[in-house]
């Protein structure tokens, strides 16, 4: 007696399908799984015992080899449970139906009880592109899986709620699918909105410029200016994401095992602020299953470093490639996985350990050696590659006691995605999403000057000896100051402003 049942392999952000094959014969009772399972997969042995019996169906008391194929995928994780019991029931002919195009997926209780799985929305997806017609999971995924569009879900409570559908005694109820073009239709409230944070105009535009293009940031300035409320509102800034864009960061929040019931779905720009302490898996990603660290939960949204120079140097140096290539590499003995890590890049610090350093009132306490070991933490690679460079100085009480009307995020916000639309045409045939990411031809295309400006720029490389990437960063950000003023031409003014946002760090 032997039943083969589909179900799939989640490796990084894809799911590949997986035969599960059950073999029932006589002898001593015995139950071996193989096909390069992990642990998770060797325990759910006793998950699919105690479940069947608690499902009000009977464990063969057989020889019960279970084989997962294909062999050379490693097989992680705990949702195997499910297609394991069903293939043990459909192989001792407890329930009976054409298991050809149904996959299944989902972690047992011991009482039978289906729990939230990892990763189902990528599995969806797979069913969907691979032509499979039903998808069995938890009753909790039934949202997430529901983005995938067009298929036929059934979101389940227990096994015993499948044997009963299966055997047509109770049948479960289909989901229906969401409706995206609703969903991204409702306005999302955000924590602050920038009407709420006085002066600081300079701060204010240089995000404004950095949602405009995607381009990296970092503030410093003394304890209470303002730099974390900046920060914050920074996310009412950014662009509507995409359908697409929801999806896929939608799919690296289920691999990561973040979505709930309640928020199945990430449809703002994501906003991720780690801790200095955090560890280098939780930031960059990794572990014993892989999973998505910081900077790929910050894909398509922000990364916020506050305290910039407080993380340890080995984290900051291994940012360098994701801000770079835009995706991370993480090897592991069974090969290496990539996830994506588009972020924009938002940084704050003091300007040294105490915070007073250049404040007009207070004295600064710090040591020259203590200031420049501060500085030293940040290395020149890694500050080359932030776009704008800013000061939040602390406000006057005038400014914060002042209440004349401030611009809200919503104003701000329709400019930045006026910028993005220009960007949207310019790359209409590219890859490239933003000004941020355009390549070298594209820069030679897209940032031409004119002679004036031309000479502005010589100056500025020879005087501040400007490395080949901050020249090109320079351009990249004028070409943005250019969108939002909605010039054709990058003007000898917007020049002259993106060049205001490399002064400082470079001596
Ligand atoms: N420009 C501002 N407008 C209004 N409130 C401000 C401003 N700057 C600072 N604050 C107030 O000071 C508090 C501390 O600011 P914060 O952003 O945490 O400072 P920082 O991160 O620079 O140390 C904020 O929660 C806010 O109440
Ligand atoms: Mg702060």
């Amino acid at each position: 007696m032997i039943s083969q049942v589909s179900s799939a392999a989640v490796i990084g952000l894809d799911a590949q399908p997986i035969k599960v094959e059950v073999d029932l014969s006589n002898g001593l009772p015995s139950f071996t799984i193989v096909g390069l399972p992990d642990k998770a997969v060797e325990e759910a042995k006793e998950r699919v015992r105690s479940a069947i019996k608690n499902s009000g169906a009977e464990f063969p008391q057989k020889r019960i080899t279970v084989n997962l194929a294909p062999a050379d995928i490693r097989k992680e994780g705990p949702s195997y449970d499910l297609p394991i019991a069903v293939g043990i029931l459909l192989a001792s002919e407890q329930v009976n139906f054409d298991p050809s195009k149904v996959i299944f997926t989902g972690e047992l209780s011991l009482n039978g009880d289906l729990r939230q799985t990892n990763g189902i929305l990528p599995v969806a997806i797979m069913t969907k592109e691979r032509n499979f017609e039903e998808l069995y999971i938890p009753q909790e995924n039934a949202d997430e899986a529901a983005i995938a569009g067009e298929i036929n879900i059934y979101p389940t409570r227990s096994l015993r709620d499948i044997i009963w559908h299966l055997r047509g005694e109770k049948s479960i109820e289909k989901y229906q699918c969401l409706n995206m073009d609703n969903i991204f239709e409702e306005e999302i409230p955000f924590e602050v909105d920038m009407n709420q944070i006085k002066g600081q105009e300079h701060a204010k535009r240089a995000l404004t410029i950095a949602a405009a293009g995607g381009h990296n940031v970092s503030m410093s300035g003394p304890p209470g200016s303002g730099k974390t409320l900046l920060a914050k509102a920074f996310a009412s800034i950014l662009p509507q994401m995409s359908s697409n864009e929801a999806i896929e960061v939608t799919k690296i929040y289920s691999v990561a095992g973040l979505l709930t019931k309640d928020n199945p779905i990430i449809m703002n720009r994501p906003v991720r602020t780690p801790h200095h302490t955090a560890s280098d898996i939780a930031l960059i990603g990794g572990g014993k299953w892989p999973k998505p660290g910081e900077i790929s939960l910050a894909h398509r949204g922000v990364l916020f470093l506050d305290e910039f120079p407080e993380f340890p140097r080995s984290v900051l140096e291994v940012l360098r490639q994701p801000l770079e290539d835009n995706i991370i590499t993480i090897s592991r003995a069974a090969g290496s996985l990539t996830f994506p890590a588009k972020f924009i890049l938002v940084t704050a610090q003091n300007p040294c350990p105490c915070g007073y350093l250049n404040d007009p009132v207070k004295t600064c306490s710090c040591s020259q050696n203590q200031i420049a070991k501060y500085n030293k933490k940040i290395s020149g690679p890694l500050l080359d590659r932030i776009d704008l460079h800013i000061e939040v100085p602390r406000l006057k009480f005038e400014k914060l006691e002042s209440d004349s009307s401030l611009e809200s995020s919503k104003e701000i916000k329709e400019k930045v995605e006026k910028a993005r639309q220009t960007q949207r045409k310019r790359f209409e045939n590219s890859k490239t999403l933003t000004n941020s990411e355009m390549s070298l031809p594209e820069i030679k295309k897209y940032c031409s000057l004119d002679e004036k400006s031309k000479e502005l720029i010589r100056q500025a490389v020879n005087q501040l000896n400007l490395s080949a990437r901050t020249y090109h960063k320079i351009l990249k950000i004028a070409r943005t100051i250019a969108d939002l003023a909605n010039s054709g031409d990058i003007q000898t003014e917007h020049l002259a402003e993106a060049l205001q946002y490399r002064f400082k760090k470079e001596h």
